[in-house]
């Protein structure tokens, strides 16, 4: 097994043994967060307004680089979110959520230019789904969802052949949020071919995938890769990203006054940032989130990438041979080359059996009471995934769960 777990990089919840195995929505809290919002009250009382423009580097202190509210957003995208992608400087900045930078970039006069339709999947998350919708009624783009396969996959082969002249917009999740399943990286760059030889634009949605393994946004020719910090990144709320490839004109009409190129000037017309990212922004940004954003991203850009990928396929091999001796089955992919860091198992009244393992202090959660999820991340190691199946053994044989009341503590995504 390689080098993680590094439990000691985060804080636990108070119950003691407590297994933490749902990173796929909102990760354990890095050491450092309390300290970093110790740094935003201090600089908020210490600065004032003045913080806008000038605060002490608690990011990379040893960089001795400038830094201040108005520019977190690119600095953090530069330093953090583009080695997470290997993308250049230049290309990312940090959003307030993936809804909000979808609905940015539909608003683009550049993209109803290239063709009439957005391309998406039925298995896409309503952050990207749900917008590709909303916009048919403000431009003439129209939503062409390719229907999902029985097994709830994208159906690649439907999605290529609808590649074409009219064709907009792509939009695909790297991985799936209901299956686990990651797309592969042959059929990414086959859909980034498809699309620009049709003049559309690629977008790809990284939730659940950046973060998890190495990304390369560059190698898989997409022309804008979304995703967010909250889940395994750790990142909480209002810490989402877009990498935007090089020289990428786009002039969104949902845009703020922070992207404008003269923010102070306040003019009586808008003049689009001449820096594209900037153009995402919209009115005042929140910057709590930001001080504590990248602190989890920082363990596993010191981890590396693929060590984190190699744990995470090591844990969910283990889970695997668990599942496959318990004759569970499993409803996220088996093979590595498909599987991300989510594993989804059919159980009989999953909502109850998550319940049951909450009880017993290990964190899992449960969709449409068909199958449990489970994303052993840096934090577990091999002997939590056999103490998990266990318990689960011990519930299905003894049937002791099923009297558990359900008390489900609200959805998680
Ligand atoms: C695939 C995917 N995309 C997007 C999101 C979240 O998007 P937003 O930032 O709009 O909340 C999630 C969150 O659960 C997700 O799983």
């Amino acid at each position: 097994m390689p080098s993680p777990p590094v439990p000691s990089a985060y804080r636990f919840p108070d119950e003691p043994g407590a297994i933490e195995l749902r990173a796929f929505t909102h990760g354990l809290q890095p050491k450092r967060v309390p300290e970093m919002m110790e740094h935003f009250t201090e600089d908020w009382r210490r600065f004032g307004v003045d913080a806008w423009n000038s605060v002490p580097n608690h990011w990379r202190p040893q960089s001795g680089d400038p830094v201040g509210w108005w520019t977190l957003p690119t600095y953090l995208g530069d330093h953090f979110v583009a080695p997470l992608l290997g993308a250049s400087s230049g290309t990312c900045i940090l959003q307030p959520s993936v809804h909000w930078t979808v609905q940015c970039l539909l608003s683009t006069p550049e993209v109803a230019a290239r063709g009439s339709e957005v391309l998406v999947s039925g298995t896409a998350f309503p952050s990207v789904l749900h917008s590709a919708k909303q916009w048919v009624h403000l431009r003439t783009l129209r939503p062409r969802v390719i229907p999902s396969t029985e097994d709830h996959q994208v159906d690649q082969a439907a999605f290529l052949e609808a590649i074409g002249s009219e064709t907009a917009l792509v939009a695909l999740s790297h991985v799936g949020f209901t299956t686990g399943t990651r797309l592969s990286s042959s059929f990414l760059k086959e859909v980034a071919q498809r699309v620009h030889d049709c003049g559309g634009l690629f977008l790809l949605d990284g939730y659940h995938a950046a973060a998890t393994m190495p990304v390369d946004v560059q190698a898989l020719g997409c022309d804008l890769y979304v995703g967010g910090l909250l889940k395994e990144a750790s990142g909480s709320s209002g810490t989402a990203f877009v990498y935007l490839r090089e020289d990428l004109e786009l002039t969104p009409r949902l845009t703020g006054w922070f992207g404008d190129a003269a923010p102070f000037e306040f003019r009586s017309s808008p003049e689009p940032h001449p820096d594209v990212r900037r153009r995402f922004l919209g009115g005042t940004t929140a910057v709590a989130p930001m001080y504590h954003a990248v602190e989890g991203l920082r363990i596993l850009l010191d981890l590396g990438l693929e060590t984190v990928r190699e744990h995470s396929l090591a844990l969910t091999d283990r889970a695997i041979e668990h599942a496959d001796s318990m004759d569970l089955p499993l409803r996220s992919p088996r093979s590595a080359e498909t599987r991300s860091a989510m594993l989804l198992l059919e159980v009989p009244e999953a909502e109850r059996l998550t319940a049951y393992l909450k009880e017993h202090y290990i964190y899992t959660d449960s969709r449409r009471n068909e199958v449990v999820r489970m994303s052993p991340f840096v934090w577990n190691d091999a002997d939590e995934i056999d103490r998990v199946f266990e318990q689960i053994d011990q519930a299905l044989s003894t049937g002791e769960y099923r009297t558990v009341p359900v008390n489900t503590s609200g959805p998680v995504t």
